[in-house]
This record gives structure tokens, sequence and C-alpha cells, in this order.
């Protein structure tokens, strides 16, 4: 039982994995692909979030290891996984913009439910990295926010 639990958390924190790792690719996208009078701004902005989702991404890995778990590793499992679809080409700033919003808020609401399931199995290790990305992730929703209105 115990161990069932235990595997129903960690795939479901492998599919935060895939999320973190679609997204890393998804935030070079925006920051090569935006165009526009907020340029300067936006590229180094989007720079700063795939430094931050390569950071959250190794760090849940390596939780999942800790937890004598396997993390997914392959871009074919990422793809299979993820609940964050990959990027679309192009687009207007405002439109790459409320994108990258959207797919943050998404992320967190997966972080989240992944969270709750942590804390349910007596893993408060796993659920406070997961409250620890959540804080992190709103910030960068209401930055992005602010830079929309
Ligand atoms: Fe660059």
């Amino acid at each position: 039982m115990v161990r069932k639990v235990m595997n129903n958390l960690q795939e479901a924190m492998n599919v935060q994995l895939a999320n973190w790792a679609v997204l890393y690719v998804k935030l070079h996208h925006k920051h090569w692909y935006v165009k526009g009078p907020h340029f300067p701004t936006l590229h180094a902005k989007f720079e700063e979030l795939y430094d931050l989702a390569a950071e959250k991404w190794d760090e849940l890995a390596e939780r999942i290891l800790t937890i004598e778990g396997k993390p997914a590793s392959t871009m074919k499992e990422y793809l299979e996984l993820a609940t964050i679809k990959e990027a679309d080409k192009g687009g207007a700033e405002s439109d790459i913009l409320a994108g990258a919003i959207e797919d943050l808020k998404a992320l967190v609401s997966g972080l989240e439910d992944t969270a709750m399931l942590a804390t349910e199995v007596g893993d408060d290790a796993t659920a406070d990295l997961f409250i620890g990305q959540i804080g992190e992730l709103q910030k960068q929703v209401w930055l992005l926010s602010a830079t929309l209105a």
C-alpha cells in the first residue's frame, strides 16, 4: 500500500518534471522569437525564466532520486508526460507574453496538486519543495501580468 502510494506520487512528480523540461525549451523559443517594442525587456525576461526553469527542473529530478524514484530524462518521455504543450512558432509580443503567463499558471496548478499529494502521503519535504517552486512562479506570473497590463 505504502509503495503504491509512493509510486503515484513519483508519477505525478515526473509529470511536473516534464512540464519544467517543456517549459525550458518553450521559454527559449520565446527568448529567440519575441518581436516588438519591448523586445529588450522580454528577451532578457525569458532568459531569466529559462534559467529558473533549468534550476527547478534539476531540483525536482534530484528530489525524485532522493526518494528513490526515477526521474524522466529523455525528450520522448517529457513530451509524453507533459501537460504543457509545445510552443507554436512566432506570434505578436502580447500573445507570446500571454502564452507565457498561461503556461506558468498551468504549472502552478499542477505543482499545487502534486504538493497536496505529497502532503497526503506524509512526504512533507517534497511538499515543501513544491510550495517553494509555487511561490517563485506566482511572483513571475505577477511580474509578467504587470508587463502585459
Ligand atoms: Fe540568448
